[in-house]
């Protein structure tokens, strides 16, 4: 492990490893994606969200191509979140019905005549706000009912954007993994149906479906980096909270590439790097960290892996990042105050700590054995996805008008 001003990393040379010793990521195959898009194609909401090109800041850089994908257009819903909910969600009430969601769209699972057949249903989670906003909204379009729990230190925009959607919704005096345990116990005793987007033991089946779901942003990136003439990015970063969004998007361009898939770097905030702690401890097991989980990066404050996605990230992925608040405020006020003619982009704190790792990579002597490690040259096609848009208000001008946390050393 390596640590320069609160960025730490570890290679994984085992990424590269034959592909047959890998644990399978057949759930995220072509025909299962597509699958997932057209589900989500039956909102009318749907439209892939932009993936932006930064040609000035990739020149700036020194790299042939960057591109965000940005989520915070995502069904009006401001973070991404909502693919995998609403998916999970769908999912459920079609196999309760006996129906094939292959042959059913959401509008048809809303029909009054499938909700007399499902009765009604309580669907219960706990969230850092975004996974929690797309539950109520997927549940709430169905006409059915939604209990949402959130974290000590939730923002107040977070929670009343959840209760916006019809959810009843309420902040724990919690951090985030106690939460969820609190949420399933809710759910088990008032028989509702906990739809975590975190796996563990004996309780992988929603959030499976809710991993799957994610992979729509995946299949939207291949078909519009296809548009400009490129069939596979070199690297892409992922940020991770429990690992689910990572690991989805992983799998898909692991089964998709197979050995020639992209380099890919997982990116987390120090205090909450569970993933990171997993790959330093090196037994194959996933790692918990505990305490407040304090951070800015409010989505990616979870100290407990999935335990499903942390088997893909631990075979497939090259690096782990562990990185300090700061690099999340820097990538937010990057994507705020473009080179020259880059489009402008709104991203919020969990959204915006790869681009801001990228740039402390490129522009600091420091870092230069981890460039070299990830393999980044003037060839190399780099992919972020900004998972989220400015869901804090207050917390977002405090970074970009006040200089919240600003970069050590500048
Ligand atoms: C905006 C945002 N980005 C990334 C993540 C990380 O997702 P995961 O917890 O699946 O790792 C989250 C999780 O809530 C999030 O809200």
């Amino acid at each position: 492990m390596e640590s320069i001003s609160g960025i730490r990393w570890i290679f994984n040379p085992g990424a590269r490893e034959l592909y047959y010793s890998k644990v399978p990521v057949k759930a995220f195959a072509e025909n299962e994606v597509k699958a997932v898009r057209e589900f989500h194609k039956g909102f009318t909401e749907y439209k892939p969200t932009p993936l932006h090109r930064l040609d000035n800041m990739a020149r700036r850089l020194g790299v042939n191509s960057i591109w965000v994908k940005d989520e915070s257009r995502r069904f009006g819903l401001n973070a991404f979140k909502v693919l995998g909910g609403s998916y999970a969600i769908g999912k459920y009430i079609s196999s309760k019905l006996g129906i094939d969601m292959r042959e059913v769209s959401f509008e048809k699972l809303k029909s009054a005549a499938q909700r007399e057949k499902l009765g009604r249903t309580v669907f219960v989670t706990a969230t850092d706000g975004n996974h929690g906003r797309g539950v109520a909204w997927a549940a709430n379009r169905l006409g059915q009912e939604s209990v949402v729990f959130l974290p000590k230190g939730a923002a107040s925009a977070r929670l009343e954007n959840i209760r916006k959607e019809g959810a009843k919704a309420c902040v724990l005096d919690l951090n985030y993994d106690d939460s969820v345990r609190y949420a399933k116990e809710y759910a088990d005793r008032h028989g509702g149906v906990f739809v975590q987007d975190t796996a563990w033991e004996g309780y992988t089946e929603i959030p499976g479906w809710i991993m799957q779901g994610y992979a729509t942003i995946a299949h939207e990136i291949t078909g519009q980096l296809e548009v400009h003439g490129i069939h596979e990015p070199t690297h892409i970063f992922l940020q991770a909270g429990v690992g689910s969004f990572a690991a989805s998007i992983q799998a898909y361009f692991a089964d998709k590439y197979k050995e020639n898939r992209p380099v890919t770097a997982v990116v987390e905030p120090n205090k909450a790097d569970c993933i990171f702690k997993s790959a330093a401890i090196n037994d194959g097991r996933a790692h918990t960290v505990t305490g407040s989980l304090d951070t800015i990066m409010a989505g990616l404050a979870c100290g407990e892996p999935n335990t499903v996605a942390w088997d893909i990230l631990r075979d497939y992925s090259d690096m782990f990042f562990s990185c300090a608040d700061y690099v999340s405020a820097r990538g937010t006020r990057v994507l705020a105050n473009p080179v020259g003619s880059d489009p402008r982009i709104v991203s919020g704190e969990s959204g915006s700590v790869g681009i801001g790792l990228l740039t402390l990579l490129l522009d600091r002597e420091e870092y230069r054995e981890a460039v070299r490690l990830l393999g980044i040259d003037r060839d190399s096609i780099i992919v972020f996805i900004s998972t989220e848009g400015n869901t804090d208000p207050v917390g977002y001008r405090k970074i970009v008008w006040d200089g919240f946390l600003p970069t050590p050393g500048e």
